[in-house]
């Protein structure tokens, strides 16, 4: 139940935060937002304002900066805290490790001791599917349980796993700490607004960010990453998930924490992981997209990237039962919606470079 209090979300500017940020204003409740925006443009807060007729309170502060992030506690009494913000780009992480572990890593422990600080009780992380690494190398593990031991295969998984342990620790210590873990899935498409979307700087590495650009104009070909994997033509299977609803993940999830109470002297701590529960191969997401928007995608089969994995499904039934949220929207949906943001805003939130 939204109340007076405020609701921070680091990471707010970026992809997935700015939606979330949209549903929260739309169920009711007051969110603040904090971005260095090292990825994303205050554009996009701009926009949530303008679709919610409201003005959100934002702060350009790196989570790192120790005094910025208390000054927006002390001007706002906030009661939950949605943490978004992070590095996010596997290849890059193997690259800058450092870079990931402190962003990510440090970046949550000042947060959670500013939030132990003003007794914040309610946490919701952004995790990863990328903690199972390949589920594949257990028996019946796909689709992934979330009980799937984890073993992540980049410093940015590393970092997602790290945080939840320390999460697990922080619970066990503070009886006053509620956290939910959402490990997501593949998020795709955008706001059916069109005002609202995937904005990545550089080449896209995320694959239907890549093929809008490539129907815009702006790329030449999708390259696929390998055909030769184990399924059924060949290229590997992930479960994507609209954004919106990814984005109404996080408040099925508030709603749970403030329903339940720590027990023996500890706070609590449960994963779910968000998803459809069914899988697709990158043809057929192709294929979908081309269905949805008429335009066909030049793409030439390369060799496998680095680190995929043949298969991350979600087995989303402990979502379901416990969270009470499941997935409405369509692939279809998703390509509608990210079509109609890309060309819209075929240049994102900035104009053309020169
Ligand atoms: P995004 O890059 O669009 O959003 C992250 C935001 O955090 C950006 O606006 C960035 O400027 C900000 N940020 C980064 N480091 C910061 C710091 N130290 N201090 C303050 N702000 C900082 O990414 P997204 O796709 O919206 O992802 C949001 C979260 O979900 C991330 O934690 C990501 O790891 C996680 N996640 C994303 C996916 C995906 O496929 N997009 C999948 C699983 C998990
Ligand atoms: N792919 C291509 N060509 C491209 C881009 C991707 O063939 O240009 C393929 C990949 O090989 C993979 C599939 O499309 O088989 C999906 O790739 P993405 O890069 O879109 O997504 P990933 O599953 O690799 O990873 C994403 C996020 C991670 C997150 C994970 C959770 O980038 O941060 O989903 O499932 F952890």
């Amino acid at each position: 139940m939204p109340s007076d209090k405020y609701v921070l979300v680091t990471g707010g500017a970026g992809y997935i935060g700015s939606h979330t940020v949209l549903e929260l204003v739309k169920a009711g409740y007051k969110p603040v937002v904090v971005d260095n925006l090292c990825n994303s443009s205050e554009e996009a807060v701009r926009r949530v304002g303008e679709l919610t007729d409201s003005k959100i309170p934002f702060f350009k502060t790196d989570l790192r900066d120790k005094e910025g992030l208390d000054a927006v506690f002390k001007e706002y009494s906030i009661e939950s805290v949605l943490h978004f913000a992070g590095l996010k780009a596997v290849g890059e992480s193997t690259k800058i490790p450092l870079e990931y572990y402190d962003s990510n890593v440090s970046g949550t422990i000042v947060l959670l001791k500013t939030m132990q600080k003003y007794n914040t009780p309610n946490f919701v992380f952004s995790s990863s599917a990328t903690v199972y690494g390949d589920a594949t190398r257990f028996e019946n593990m796909i689709p992934i349980p979330e009980e799937c031991p984890t073993g992540p295969t980049s410093p940015y998984g590393h970092t997602k796993l790290i945080i939840e342990e320390i999460l697990g620790d922080a619970a066990a210590a503070d009886s006053n700490l509620k956290v939910a873990i959402l490990r997501y899935f593949n998020p795709i498409g955008a706001h059916p607004s069109g005002r609202i979307g995937e904005d990545p700087q550089g080449i896209p590495n995320n694959l239907l960010p890549f093929v809008a650009q490539v129907a815009v104009g702006r790329r030449q070909k999708l390259q696929i990453f390998g055909n030769d994997y184990e399924s059924k033509d060949g290229t590997p299977i992930r479960d994507y998930i609209h954004v919106v609803d990814l984005a109404k993940g996080h408040l099925a999830a508030m709603a749970k924490l403030d329903s339940v109470t720590g027990q023996d002297g500890q706070g609590y701590f449960r994963e779910w992981n968000l998803g459809t529960g069914n899988g697709s191969t990158v043809f057929e997401i192709v294929h979908a997209f081309e269905k949805a928007t008429g335009v066909k995608i030049p793409l030439e089969v390369v060799g496998r990237r680095k680190g995929d994995v043949v298969n991350l499904t979600a087995k989303a039934d402990r979502a379901h039962n416990e969270l009470h949220w499941q997935t409405q929207l369509t692939i279809e949906d998703a390509c509608r919606d990210l079509w109609k943001w890309t060309t819209e805003n075929p240049w994102g939130y900035g104009g053309k470079p020169e």
